[in-house]
């Protein structure tokens, strides 16, 4: 049976207090429509049309994607006028789901079972019970309040004290035959509290058609909330993240504190992994076996291969060119992994160390107050504290390159392009614009003089 899918993603949000559209905002690192559009994806719809209206042009640059279609709901009269807006896209054969922008978690398995219950002919609700109903729009049945006939959905706005006391909620998801869609569309009225053309009151005309009206119910309660304020994206972020960390810990990753993970993509992790608290992952981070993860880094685009430390407050943003950190290194606390950032296995990265687009091999240190920008460092490199690679010269970058077993010393300018050689060591505190000689000693400062008839000033006394 065909399936087309509308995204409902025009309204304000006025609840949001935000110069943002609402569904841009942000859940675990993606806006709250591109969360409902890649469940809607999972379904093979032949059409997917999100409704824009106000920050259109924002909305649909921020989701923008070749198998969706955008229709405009300018002004916005509500969301059965936004499914109006939709309807000439929408095939006449076939089904449609009806999706909310706002509400962002929605699983593939209870939009397939809704699409089933619906099965050509009935209208299916989405409907949940829930502990505190206020602001949903309330199921109102006949007789039973739980098992009888379907009569209508009431918002809140416009319920009386008797229904505001339904539990059962509409959760803004719903499945209808297409074609019956496009007539009660066209018999929408707006003479309501809010003085719109709600989508809800379909439910009444199927009634009045003698349509089958059914409801499926969510499984769980964070799936179908809907975000309005702050608040409900803050509760709904840290629902969602309590989920992921629940699938990670099942799966063996031993978390301090569940509660203080913050996952913004995508991460996973090998066998015996420990992260500590207050963590931020975005972008895709692969974690692997045995690799410990101290409290407070933020880590993005990265891959830490097994046994690696990553020590308190470290940062790692790989970007597009991603960062590696190589088996069993340690890394901080205080470091910064910039992209290209590849370190080989048991490397040292030390506090207040920023590497960027450079290759360091196995065993190489650099632990405290450095800068590594487009270098290659050999094995065993031992890199001084304060010493940096002068790669930029305002116009262009430039490499350097390390050979095997150097060691430099403290407070070293590398002045790039420039080639250290296997074995060289570079005395502290020189600044260099020549290739070092493998194996020799190179020092680049003025020498020391002592003056021995020198005699420090003393104060007159008056
Ligand atoms: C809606 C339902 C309510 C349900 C709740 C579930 C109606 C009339 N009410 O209420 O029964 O319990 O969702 O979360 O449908 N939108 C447009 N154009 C408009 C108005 C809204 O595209 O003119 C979009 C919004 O961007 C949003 C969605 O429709 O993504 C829902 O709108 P919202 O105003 O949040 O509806 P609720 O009051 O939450
Ligand atoms: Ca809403």
């Amino acid at each position: 049976m065909a399936l087309d899918i509308v995204i409902m993603a025009a309204g304000k949000g006025t609840r949001m207090k935000s110069a943002l559209p609402k569904v841009l905002h942000r859940l675990a690192g993606r806006s709250l429509l591109q969360h409902v559009l890649d469940a809607a994806r999972t379904l093979e719809a032949q059409r997917i049309v999100a409704v824009t209206g106000h920050g259109a042009e924002q909305v649909e640059a921020a989701v923008a994607a070749p198998n969706l279609v955008f229709a405009r709901q300018q002004p916005q009269l509500g969301t059965g006028h936004a499914v109006q807006q939709a309807a000439p896209l929408l095939h006449d054969e076939g089904t449609t789901l009806i999706l909310n922008g706002d509400v962002p978690l929605i699983e593939a398995g209870t939009m397939r079972a809704l699409v089933q219950a619906c099965d050509g002919r009935r209208l299916a609700l989405l409907t949940i019970v829930l502990p505190d109903p206020s602001g949903y729009g309330r199921v109102v049945r006949s007789g039973d309040p739980v098992g009888g006939t379907i009569e209508g959905i009431v918002e809140h706005k416009d319920a009386s004290p008797a229904q505001r006391r339904i539990q059962e909620v509409y959760t803004g998801v719903m499945a209808v035959p297409t074609a019956l869609l496009k007539r009660w569309l066209a018999a929408l009225r707006n003479d309501n509290a809010a003085g719109e053309y709600y989508l809800t009151d379909v439910v009444a005309l199927a009634v009045a058609d003698q349509v089958p009206v059914v409801a499926t119910h969510a499984h769980d309660e964070s799936e179908v909330l809907g975000v309005n304020s702050p608040v409900q994206l803050a509760d709904l972020e840290r629902r969602y993240q309590r989920r992921l960390a629940d699938t990670l810990m099942e799966a063996g990753v031993r978390l301090a504190d569940p509660a203080r993970l913050d996952i913004r993509g995508e991460l996973v992790c090998g066998q015996d992994v420990e992260i500590d608290i207050d963590c931020v992952f975005e972008g895709r981070v692969e974690i692997g076996d045995g690799a410990r993860i101290s409290s407070h880094c933020v880590i993005r685009n990265a891959r830490i291969d097994a046994g690696a430390v990553i020590h308190p407050f470290t940062h790692m943003d790989g970007e597009a060119a991603g960062v590696h950190v190589g088996a069993r290194a340690l890394v901080g606390p205080f470091a910064r992994l910039r992209p290209g950032a590849d370190l080989g296995e048991e490397v040292h990265i030390g506090n207040f160390v920023e590497v960027k687009n450079s290759t360091l091999a196995r065993g190489a240190k650099a632990n405290h107050l450095a800068y590594l920008g487009d270098a290659t460092v050999g094995e065993r490199v031992n890199y001084g504290a304060g010493s940096i690679t002068a790669n930029y010269d305002g116009a262009n970058k430039h490499r350097t390159e390390i050979g095997e077993n150097v060691h430099v010393g403290s407070n070293c300018v590398l002045v790039a392009p420039i080639r250290i050689g296997a074995g060289a060591t570079i005395g502290a505190g020189s600044t260099l614009s020549k290739d070092a000689p493998a194996g020799q000693l190179t020092v680049a400062r003025a020498r020391a003089v002592s003056l021995a008839g020198w005699v420090r000033p003393v104060k007159q006394k008056k």
